[in-house]
């Protein structure tokens, strides 16, 4: 029986550790061993992950891959990608590969606009609470300019502050819906910080206001925080060619590849429960160097499906045509980046990363995040639509499955050899396996 704690967070790494191998391993030497082995040599470096959050114990690796050859609005691009699923860099390599050959990727920002709010409850007649905020709107503005002043002066800040109505969803229900532009730095702690001074300022304001009644004065802040929902901080990623240059081999024609392709993003905009694995596939390019970047996937996964469903039914995030003989894919994306601020001057893998990417402004890093995620689209559809998913997959899984049976690297490249010409299956290398052991 596992037994609760108070004051685990006072203890040391390895006080905590002790509890923990303690309560819930049986060979507790073994638990140990699996996770100091993960501690960095260079106790700098392990402190400053230590220090990321709370109780750390060790640290938690995930590959770190490169995609090259990514042309984007002409100039060229490796872009690094943390993820564990094996396909993933392979896939996104292969789609720069192809639309290198092809022209490349456009993109564009279509807009930048963050969104915060004030949530309130106000018990009273809404033409005084309307009379009330036109009079207070400039010293909501005022009394945060100590937190927007720097990020004035570089051309962002506070664009609007509107007071919304929303009883007819909860009684007595209002918000301060504000939007922001907030640069190169995703913005949270900003927006967050300016409508925990709107409320105290609206609260305080309001306590003074001559035309309300005692009780129309006590306002009641429920909450203040920024919205992850950014529809209107959009990023476009297109390929263009002619459909006769589609085709790579002579399996299928440009044209056939063009039409089945078409077919099969136009299911996913229809059908919710093929949107959600096509737009997955998106975010697997997409999440990906959203981490190495050091940005918050969830985050963006939160604003990104919202948007995918913003007509009432979760629909593909991708769209494709033939027009004129010219094959057109690509995506629109709601993407809130930064590239200044949180991590990125502090974790070394993630400062690497974005000079690997040419130290990119926020809107350059929405640009080449969305070529990421259309690429991983193209590569996975592109899979679907001729040879199957599981080909490439299990290509890709091979080595998993030889690390899970402790391969050493004379079986590994023996079975690799072996598996260049037959297809993959769990089964299929586990007997490969066996027979060479035997
Ligand atoms: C797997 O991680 C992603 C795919 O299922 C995406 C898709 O079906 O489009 C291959």
């Amino acid at each position: 029986m596992s037994k609760s704690i108070s004051g685990f967070s006072k203890l040391t790494k390895s006080k905590k550790i002790d509890w923990i191998v303690d309560t819930y391993f049986s060979n507790t030497e073994e638990a140990k061993r699996v996770l100091i082995q993960y501690w960095n040599t260079d106790e700098k470096l392990q402190q400053l992950h230590d220090e990321f959050i709370e109780n750390t114990i060790t640290n938690y690796y995930l590959p770190l891959g490169v995609a090259p050859n990514f042309l984007i609005n002409d100039r060229l691009y490796t872009i690094p990608m943390a993820i564990e699923e094996s396909s993933v860099v392979a896939a996104a390599s292969k789609a720069a590969k192809f639309w290198l050959d092809r022209g490349g990727f456009k993109t564009r920002v279509v807009s930048t606009t963050k969104i915060g709010q004030v949530h309130f409850i106000y018990k009273g007649d809404f033409n005084k609470l309307s009379q009330f905020f036109s009079v207070i709107k400039s010293k909501l503005i005022e009394d945060s300019k100590s937190i927007t002043s720097n990020m004035e002066k570089r051309g962002g800040g506070i664009l609007d502050i509107e007071l919304r109505d929303k009883t007819k969803d909860i009684d007595h229900y209002y918000q301060l819906h504000a939007s922001f532009e907030t640069l190169d730095a995703m913005g949270a702690n900003f927006i967050n910080s300016c409508l925990e001074q709107f409320a105290t300022t609206f609260k305080r304001e309001a306590l003074e206001f001559y035309a309300f009644t005692e009780a129309e004065k006590q306002i009641d802040i429920v909450m203040s925080i920024l919205s992850n929902y950014v529809p209107d901080c959009l990023v476009r990623a297109e390929v263009n060619c002619k459909v006769e240059d589609l085709s790579e081999s002579d399996s299928i024609s440009g044209e056939a590849f063009a039409k089945k392709f078409v077919q099969a993003i136009n299911i996913a905009e229809v059908e919710p429960y093929r949107a959600v694995t096509h737009n997955k596939g998106i975010m697997n390019g997409i999440d990906a160097v959203v981490l190495a970047t050091g940005n918050d996937f969830r985050a963006v996964e939160a604003g990104v499906h919202a948007y995918a469903s913003r007509k009432g039914t979760y629909s593909s995030l991708t769209h494709a045509k033939i027009e004129n003989g010219i094959f057109s894919f690509w995506m629109d994306i709601p993407l809130a980046l930064g590239t200044v601020g949180g991590l990125t001057g502090l974790h070394p893998l993630v400062k690497l990363a974005l000079e690997l990417l040419h130290k990119p402004s926020a809107k350059e890093l929405m640009q080449i995040v969305a070529v990421a995620g259309l690429a991983q689209n193209f590569a996975a559809i592109r899979s679907l639509i001729t040879t199957g998913i599981q080909q490439g997959h299990m290509k890709m899984h091979l080595m998993n499955i030889l690390n899970q049976f402790d391969a050493n690297n004379e079986e590994k490249e023996r079975i690799t050899a072996y598996f260049k010409t037959n297809t993959v299956t769990h089964s299929a290398v586990v007997e490969a396996i066996n027979k060479l052991r035997e």
